[in-house]
This record gives structure tokens, C-alpha cells and sequence, in this order.
């Protein structure tokens, strides 16, 4: 039987990417293939990949203390290389790179753009009596 996979979605820049649960949050995020994901040792060493899980289910391994305290922990805030997805996830990264995580969001990811074009008011293409009339 094959593994599951989930949907993500970050807070911060309104972005989804689909993760297996066999991968972890941070190797399913770098999928987004993009500046300012916030990787680092990849080990759960360094901190950096540091997000609030807001909502879903998912499983842990060992990650530094230095980083993450039990109580961050109990509360949801753990480094994504080593979290692995259990259902669908929505979460907000935190850590020292989020400002550049936010700014390389991917635009198409944004709110949607507004119409091409506004429609004409009706009536402004021609005036009667401008002496373009056939004679
Ligand atoms: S990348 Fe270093 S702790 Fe996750």
C-alpha cells in the first residue's frame, strides 16, 4: 500500500503544497521550489525551520531543545524538518527567515488579480453631429 499525502497550507503567504507522510513538513515545503524556505541543517539543529502547527494532525521525531522547548512543543510550535503530516496541516512559519519566507511568496499565490479591463461606460465611442456623417 502506498503512503498518504496531504495538504499543507501556510499561513503567512496563503501558499499550499501536498506532502507525503513518510516526508517532513520542510521537505515537502522546499517542493514550493522557491527563495526564502527557511532550510537550514535539515536535522532539527539549527532552528531555523521553526512554524506553528495551527491545525492537523501529525508525528514527531527528536529535535533540539535549544530550539524548541517541551511546552513550544505541547503547544504546536515545532521545527518542520521534523514533523511528518498525519492529515491535512495548515501552518504559520515562525523562525528567524520568515520575513524573506513571506517576501519570495509565490504570486500566483496571492489574492487574485483584479479584471484586465474595466467595462466602457456605454455611449462614449461616437457623437451624433461631429461631421463624420456620409453626405
Ligand atoms: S533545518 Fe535545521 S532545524 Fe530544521
Amino acid at each position: 500500500m502506498g503512503s498518504r499525502s496531504f495538504t499543507v497550507s501556510i499561513s503567512n503567504t496563503g501558499e499550499e503544497f501536498v506532502c507525503s507522510e513518510e516526508d517532513n513538513l520542510l521537505k515537502g515545503m522546499e517542493q514550493l521550489s522557491r527563495k526564502g524556505i527557511p532550510v537550514g541543517c535539515r536535522g532539527g539543529g539549527c532552528g531555523v525551520c521553526k512554524v506553528q502547527i495551527d491545525a492537523g494532525e501529525f508525528r514527531t521525531i527528536k529535535m533540539s531543545r535549544a530550539y524548541v522547548t517541551h511546552e513550544e512543543e505541547a503547544s504546536g510550535v515545532v521545527l518542520a524538518c521534523r514533523v511528518f503530516p498525519q492529515s491535512d496541516v495548515a501552518l504559520t512559519v515562525l523562525g528567524k527567515m520568515v520575513k524573506k519566507f513571506e517576501l519570495y511568496a509565490l504570486p500566483a499565490r496571492r489574492a487574485a488579480p483584479a479584471p484586465a479591463s474595466a467595462p466602457q461606460p456605454a455611449g462614449v465611442a461616437s457623437q451624433p453631429g461631429d461631421g463624420q456623417e456620409a453626405p
